[in-house]
């Protein structure tokens, strides 16, 4: 298992313009969750429209707040290595206002 130095919650938004492209980006999110033996400290959450449609898909990760859009596979591996494993937002990545609601899907 890798050690993190913060749980996290990734928000993934699965609100209509985004929900095609985030089929993708969670089924890699979770992959590489589990493969990189982090689900016992990240919390994968899907949220209703976070206002940046736009910019989709997008994804939250929180503490901080930092918000990614645009997503695409590789974006996901930089994200979870960079961001989850070493703390460090990929910053090139991360849309430039923070998302503006997160508000959870029922389910
Ligand atoms: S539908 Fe994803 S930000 Fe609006």
């Amino acid at each position: 298992m890798t050690t993190i130095n913060q749980n996290a919650i990734c928000h993934l938004c699965g609100g209509d313009d985004c929900r095609d492209g985030a089929k993708k980006i969670r089924r890699e999110l979770e992959r590489l969750i589990e493969q990189r033996g982090l689900a016992s400290q990240v919390e994968l959450r899907m949220t209703k429209c976070q206002g940046r449609c736009e910019d989709g898909p997008v994804l939250t990760v929180m503490p901080g707040a930092n918000t990614y859009g645009e997503l695409n596979t590789a974006a996901v591996a930089e994200i979870v290595d960079q961001h989850l494993i070493r703390g460090q937002p990929v910053r090139a990545r991360l849309l430039k206002k923070a998302a503006k609601k997160l508000k959870a899907l029922k389910r």
